[in-house]
């Protein structure tokens, strides 16, 4: 299949690329890499090494012989650029992955939050709109966030996309499947409630064939063919902006510093290992809607935990044992359980890794082996909850 990755420079579309073309699909990357510019905005950058995309391709070449090509086009500003990309191009298969995925950078300042409106939506929409207007019957494949249902104790375990939804009285009851009510907690999942309801509305009234991924918290680095050559290495983000709750923790430990844990820690979140996320893409892929089909959605998730239980674990792993726990700067219930119904791609044959010894060994060595690297200023920010200037504040420097 000829299949464009949207977002193809960046944490997950990077080892989603290099694995269909391992299986032997015509791959281009579409990215303007706006998230290595948000690295010297934020001054931060990713523990391992990340070489420039056209190394890296030249890399996948030598070692491989397989291409993979590049067009540096920003998606959400240059419609005719995309446009004539796809009309160019014809794809199979589009993954969009190209949206900036961080809740705190979306929420640093008034700046933030539009840049994250008009980047994302923008975005999501001149995908669809090129789709239909160079009649493109391509299968899009869009990643949200399982953050779209909110941090509020659901009572059930959430469904795939839809929910039943009864309404009126006597013999005027009407049952209907409706797409389970979104209840953003952050500017970032607000965008992503915003794509469903693009998708949904050029899926029933364009006839585009979507997919819409709910995706838990991805971790770890490597994936197999990230790990053939060190030039061809994943990120590993540790900043308080963009790293997230596990990486944070590993390298926190690795340094030998307590773990900085926001509230009680009883925040119950939703993961998934790198290596599932592209295994699930992959088998998103392999089963596309047929034409007319409602929109599929499915819970990319592998399982859920709480903040403080993932710190115990980390710590009878790594060997720390102090935590430090921060007011939190997030505006959430201090405690919430979360179960997720992973039924679709359990149908599809997806066979979860948790987390547990052998995986998290991986990001641990990974860890150790680039913790000089670090920028420990880093790791001991927070940030505010701020309105209108962009802002860190310094935690804490322990030691
Ligand atoms: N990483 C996670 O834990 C996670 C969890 C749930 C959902 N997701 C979703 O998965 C997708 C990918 O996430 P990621 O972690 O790989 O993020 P990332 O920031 O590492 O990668 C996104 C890539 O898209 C590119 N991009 C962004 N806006 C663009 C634009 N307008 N034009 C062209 N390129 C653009 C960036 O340069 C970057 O390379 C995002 O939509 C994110 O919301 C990620």
């Amino acid at each position: 299949m000829k299949i464009f990755v949207l977002g193809g420079d960046g944490f997950c579309g990077w080892p989603v690329a290099l694995s269909l073309s391992a299986q032997g699909h015509e791959v281009r990357i579409v990215d303007n890499q706006c998230r290595r510019m948000i690295d010297c905005e934020l001054g931060s950058d990713s523990l391992t090494p990340i070489r420039p995309l056209e190394e890296r391709l030249a890399v996948w070449h030598e070692i491989t012989g397989r291409e993979i090509r590049w067009s540096n086009i920003d998606i959400a500003r240059d419609y005719d650029a995309l446009l004539g990309l796809f009309r160019k191009e014809r794809p199979d298969a589009i993954i969009h992955l190209a949206e900036q995925r961080s809740v705190p950078y979306s929420m640093l300042s008034m700046h933030h939050r539009k840049s994250t409106i008009e980047g994302n939506i923008a975005a999501t929409h001149n995908i669809l709109a090129a789709m239909v207007a160079c009649s493109l019957d391509a299968h899009l494949v869009h990643l949200s966030s399982i953050g779209v249902y909110g941090y509020e104790t659901l009572g059930y375990r959430v469904p795939d996309g839809y929910v039943k939804f009864t309404m009126g009285s006597g013999e005027a009851v009407q049952t209907r499947e409706i797409l389970h009510p979104a209840n953003p907690v952050s500017i970032y999942h607000l965008t992503k409630a915003q794509d469903q309801l693009l998708l949904e509305f050029y899926n029933k009234h364009e006839g585009v064939r979507v997919t819409d991924l709910l995706q838990g918290t991805v971790w770890g680095t490597q994936t197999p063919e990230t790990a053939l050559d060190e030039r061809l290495i994943n990120r590993f983000d540790y900043d308080a902006v963009f790293g997230t709750v596990l990486n944070r923790f590993v390298l926190q430990a690795a340094l030998g510093h307590p773990l900085t844990v926001y509230g009680s820690g009883g925040q119950t979140r939703a993961f998934i290992h790198i290596t599932d996320t592209v295994r699930c893409i992959g088998l998103a892929l392999a089963n596309p809607p047929r034409s007319g089909d409602r929109m599929i959605v499915l819970n990319q998730v592998a399982e859920t935990q709480r903040v403080i239980d993932l710190a115990a674990m980390i710590s009878s792993l790594l060997g720390t044992t102090e935590t430090l726990f921060l007011e939190n700067p997030r505006d959430e219930p201090v405690s919430n359980d979360l179960q997720v119904s992973n039924a679709g791609f359990s149908k599809l044959g997806f066979r979860s890794k948790n987390l547990g010894e052998e995986l998290l060994q991986e990001i641990k060595d990974v860890v150790e082996r680039y913790a000089f690297r670090c920028n420990k200023a880093q790791i001991f920010t927070r940030p505010r909850s701020v309105t209108t200037s962009p802002s860190l504040e310094i935690v804490a420097l322990p030691g």
